[in-house]
């Protein structure tokens, strides 16, 4: 059956660029895989083959389409059997909003259940000492403590790491030809919490091991379904450079496909910046399309409502949505929950969630500590991200902390619990934020990032940011194997 939503937008991005379609071109196009990312292939390739001519005729979508990877899909997956999609679970804590009272016992409380979380996942696989207990050692004496970083300081000869526990502060000395402790020790982020086994010399302790809660051993694969996940993040629906275009190429594919891989998919999430918002940052207005939040979301939904039915989605928040700022951010409330509910049933959770889906566990996080983290660390910055976002995504996963850095750029609420610690680590991490797509297996943990929707902005641009646009992430739940896809 023709699609008119489909053919409607094939003929007008031919004509768009100057080009009217044949009927036959316009059937040979619908057939195959990604129609909109075809005609563009045809048009650029006529472009230049033939610069005279003005319709496309089907010889030229055939030439494209042998040409290139987009062949013809023949229905040879036809006997994809597909089993029944599990429940979506998702704990309560990330589904409803936390408030503080502002008291400094809260400050004092949060530290303690980060600090104890951390030590407990440290503990695993060893046993710890006190600082009072290493200040009470002789000479030589070896003790291994677990302690929350306060401050470091490189002098010429070694660095030195101010640290305290539940007893008191220590002042450990790493000296720059320990190697190992020394590597280790220069990348541990303020306020996060990490081993030191440390030996008395004199008056001083001097570092002997470093080591962060980090993944000891890769977990196991247990299986899952043969199912798959879709992820995405960051559309910012609503701001001049959402690339409409290509998320309507992303929902042509997602109706469309007929190959397995999309006839698997059972659930989309989305990591959050589903829409631009409004005074995010200072003069975001000029950069807006539409400058109400609550249309933003109403366009955002329409779009939705393309997702076939039989697809769950989950939608998480970022610093772009109109809810608290602060982590743990709940879910859309009020009238903005209206707003994207209005068409289709989403699932909508706060920021982060940890979401089980059969018996896999997706820790969904829109990724506001990133900023933090490249600022603390030496050799990460903006504009080597394309190279380094693995390096930072295994940061937040070797420290299980989702916001390691305290007091910053991102604002974290001091609750009773610290949920931002990772303690069970989860199958996948999806990120988004900084709009550069990743995806890697560390220690049986994927760690994803799901690039943006939106081209560069004038603030990416000023550090240099290369954003990768029109990007999402196929999981299988059965083999967590993962693939990027670009729609261009
Ligand atoms: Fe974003």
């Amino acid at each position: 059956m023709p699609d008119p939503r489909l053919r409607r937008r094939l003929v007008e991005e031919a004509l768009r660029q100057g080009y009217n379609l044949s009927g036959e071109a316009l059937r040979r196009l619908e057939s195959l895989e990604d129609p909109l990312g075809a005609l563009r292939r045809v048009l650029e390739r006529l472009r230049e083959e033939e610069p005279e001519a003005i319709v496309v005729e089907e010889r030229h979508v055939e030439a494209t389409a042998r040409g290139g990877a987009e062949g013809h899909q023949p229905q040879r997956e036809q006997a994809v059997v597909l089993v029944e999609a599990p429940e979506v679970n998702v704990g309560e804590e990330f589904l409803r909003e936390h408030r503080i009272e502002g008291k400094a016992e809260e400050f004092r409380q949060y530290f303690m259940d980060r600090y104890r979380r951390l030590r407990m996942i440290l503990g695993e696989r060893m046993s710890f000492q006190s600082v009072v207990e290493a200040r009470r050692m002789r000479r030589e004496q070896e003790a291994t403590l677990a302690l929350m970083l306060l401050e470091k300081r490189e002098t010429e000869k070694a660095l030195i790491i101010e640290a305290e526990d539940e007893t008191g502060i220590i002042r450990v000395v790493v000296p720059r030809r320990s190697q190992k402790p020394y590597e280790e020790a220069v990348r541990i982020l303020p306020d996060s919490v990490f081993a030191a086994k440390v030996r008395r010399i004199d008056n001083s302790f001097m570092a002997q091991e470093i080591h962060l809660p980090d993944i000891p051993i890769a977990r196991e694969n247990s299986g899952g379904p043969d199912l798959n996940l879709c992820l995405i993040s960051d559309t910012h629906v609503g701001s001049k450079k959402f690339r409409r275009d290509l998320f309507e190429s992303f929902l042509d594919w997602i109706n469309r496909g007929r190959d397995g891989e999309v006839r698997r998919i059972r659930y989309l999430l989305i990591a959050g910046d589903l829409v631009d918002g409004i005074g995010v940052f200072p003069g975001q207005r000029w950069e807006l399309e539409e400058t109400s939040v609550k249309r933003q979301l109403e366009q955002a939904a329409d779009l939705l409502a393309e997702i076939p039915g039989h697809i769950k989605i989950i939608l998480s928040v970022g610093n772009h949505e109109p809810v608290e700022k602060a982590l743990p951010q709940p879910p859309l409330q009020g009238e903005y929950r209206e707003a994207v509910l209005r068409r289709r049933e989403v699932i909508l959770v706060g920021n982060p969630a940890r979401v089980e889906i059969g018996g896999r566990s997706i820790l969904m996080y829109h990724g506001q500590g990133l900023d933090d983290v490249i600022q603390a660390l030496p050799d990460i910055s903006y504009n080597t991200l394309q190279e380094d976002v693995g390096k930072l995504l295994r940061t937040l996963i070797r420290h299980r902390h989702l916001s390691p850095v305290y007091g910053e750029n991102t604002p974290i609420l001091p609750l009773p619990r610290d949920y931002l610690v990772i303690e069970e680590p989860p199958h996948i991490l999806h990120t988004g934020h900084i709009h550069v797509a990743h995806a890697e297996n560390y220690r049986g943990v994927r760690l994803i990032n799901t690039g943006a929707w939106q081209e560069q902005t004038s603030y990416q641009k000023s550090v240099g940011l290369q954003p990768t646009v029109g990007t999402m992430a196929l999981v299988n739940l059965g083999t967590l194997e993962v693939k990027l896809r670009r729609f261009t």
